[in-house]
C-alpha cells in the first residue's frame, strides 16, 4: 500500500512538471494586431498613427534606431510607469505591454 501511494505521488509530481513544461515551452504569440488597435485608441494622439511621433508632443519616432535600440524592458518600463509627459499605463496587463512592445518592434524601418 505504501509503495502504491509513493508511486501515485511521483506520478502526480511528474504530471505537474510536464504540465509546467508545456506551459513554458509554448508561449502565446504576441498579439500585434490587438496592440495596434490599442495604439490607435490610446497612443496615436501623442505618438502619431504611424508611431513616428509628433513634434508638437515631443514624442520619439518609434521607427527610428534610437527607439529600436532600447531593450524590451526599457520600453515596457516606460509604458507601465510613464516618463515625463508620457502617462503611466498601470491598467495594461504584462501581456498587453508585451504585445505593445512587439507592435513597436513591428514599426522598425
Ligand atoms: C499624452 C501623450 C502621450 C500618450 C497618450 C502616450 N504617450 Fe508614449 N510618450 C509620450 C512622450 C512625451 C514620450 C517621451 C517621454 C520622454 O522621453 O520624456 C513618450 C515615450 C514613450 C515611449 C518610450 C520611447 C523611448 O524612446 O524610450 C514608449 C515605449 C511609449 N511612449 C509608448 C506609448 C504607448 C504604448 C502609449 C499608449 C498605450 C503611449 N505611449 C501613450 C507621450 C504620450
Amino acid at each position: 500500500m505504501q509503495t502504491t501511494m509513493k508511486n501515485l505521488g511521483a506520478m502526480t509530481l511528474a504530471a505537474a512538471l510536464l504540465a509546467g513544461t508545456c506551459l513554458f515551452s509554448s508561449p502565446a504569440k504576441a498579439d500585434v494586431a490587438a496592440a495596434g488597435a490599442t495604439f490607435k485608441a490610446k497612443c496615436a494622439m501623442c505618438h502619431g498613427a504611424d508611431g513616428k511621433g509628433k513634434a508638437s508632443m515631443k514624442t520619439p519616432d518609434f521607427t527610428s534606431a534610437d527607439v529600436q535600440k532600447k531593450s524590451d524592458a526599457d520600453l515596457s518600463g516606460v509604458i507601465t510607469n510613464g516618463k515625463g509627459k508620457m502617462p503611466a499605463y498601470k491598467t495594461m496587463t504584462p501581456d498587453q505591454v508585451k504585445d505593445m512592445v512587439a507592435f513597436i518592434r513591428s514599426l522598425k524601418k
